[in-house]
């Protein structure tokens, strides 16, 4: 069986024919031809299909892509704006937080879900939003850097 899915899919509103054992994340990769999101474990333990639901970080290799109907997707092709890099995404960048970089779109939108629910996060804070995402490379101090570095750049351009 397959049915209508209509979503928000990084600010555009879209309908697909979708059927109902498509996963989010081969909806999102061969449907919606958004690649960033990665696969790899395919079992929910390594963070690399993260995505944002309604600003809330999931991991897209664990749900079906029909449960998501009318709701808001966000994928790593959507933080960049008018070709400039999220603080997030230059965190990365300035903070050398990836390497090889296949976790880093995981890492980076799991990071952004911490950062529009939690704008001024502790260490703590970063390491249990970060906890189901795996580096291989990294050995996480800079991506914890990275994070920190994405908070302060935020703060420093919304003090409220
Ligand atoms: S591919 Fe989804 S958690 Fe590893
Ligand atoms: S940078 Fe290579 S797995 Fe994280």
């Amino acid at each position: 069986m397959s049915k209508i899915l209509t979503l928000t899919l990084n600010g555009r509103d879209r309908a697909d024919a979708v059927a109902d054992n498509v996963l989010l994340l081969d909806y999102l990769r061969e449907v919606a031809g958004l690649t960033g999101t990665k696969t790899c474990c395919d079992g929910g333990e390594c963070g690399a299909c993260t995505v944002l639901v309604d600003d809330v970080p999931v991991l897209s290799c664990l749900c079906l892509a029909n449960a998501f109907d009318g709701r808001r997707v966000e994928t790593v092709e959507a933080l960049a704006q008018n070709g400039r890099l999220a603080p997030i995404q230059r965190g990365f960048h300035e903070k050398l937080g990836a390497q090889c970089g296949f976790c880093t779109p995981g890492l980076i939108m799991a990071s952004e879900g911490l950062l529009r629910n939690t704008p001024r996060p502790t260490e703590d804070d970063i390491r249990a939003a970060l906890g189901s995402n795996i580096c291989r490379c990294t050995g996480y101090v800079k991506i914890i850097e990275a994070v920190q570095w994405a908070a302060q750049i935020m703060a420093e351009a919304d003090p409220g």
